[in-house]
């Protein structure tokens, strides 16, 4: 069994499509073993994607991930990680495959809908950003 860490972004929870995308998560067989619905700070989203900080994005993105409420999730199942990002599709949802989270929900590549680990390594670190090992079960 594998972790991964998912956030479904500002855009998708103001279109109120939070329910469908755990949906197709559920359908596919992985399993929401923690949840949270909250407003990131500016300090959150900035740490949660230092990685990026260099990045030409990087303030706009922080910008829009504090724009409204997000739901930051656990998701457990086999092959979390490559299986979450198979769902979500690619970064650009102008790039994303049919029927996938990105093409389906989301409308830029700022406002792309859902974010996932990339990796056992990030999966375990984002996941400890969000939540303590009590609050996943
Ligand atoms: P996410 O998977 O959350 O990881 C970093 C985010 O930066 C990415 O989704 C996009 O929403 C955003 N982003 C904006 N521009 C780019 C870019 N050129 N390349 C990668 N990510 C980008």
């Amino acid at each position: 069994m594998e972790q991964t860490l998912s956030i479904i972004k500002p855009d998708a929870v103001a279109k109120n499509v939070v329910g469908r995308i755990i949906t197709r998560f559920e359908d596919a067989g992985l399993c929401v073993v923690a949840m949270r619905r909250m407003q990131l700070s500016e300090k959150d989203a900035g740490e949660f994607y230092a990685v990026h900080r260099a990045r030409p994005f990087y303030k706009d993105l922080v910008s829009f991930m504090i724009s409204g409420p997000v739901v930051v999730m656990v998701l457990q199942g086999a092959g979390a990680i490559a299986k979450n990002r198979e769902l979500m599709g690619a970064t650009n949802p102008r790039d994303a495959a049919p029927g996938t989270i990105r093409a389906d929900f989301a409308d830029s590549i700022d406002a792309n809908a859902v974010h996932g680990s990339d990796g056992p390594e990030t999966a375990a670190q984002e996941i400890a950003f969000f939540f303590p090992r009590r609050e996943i079960n």
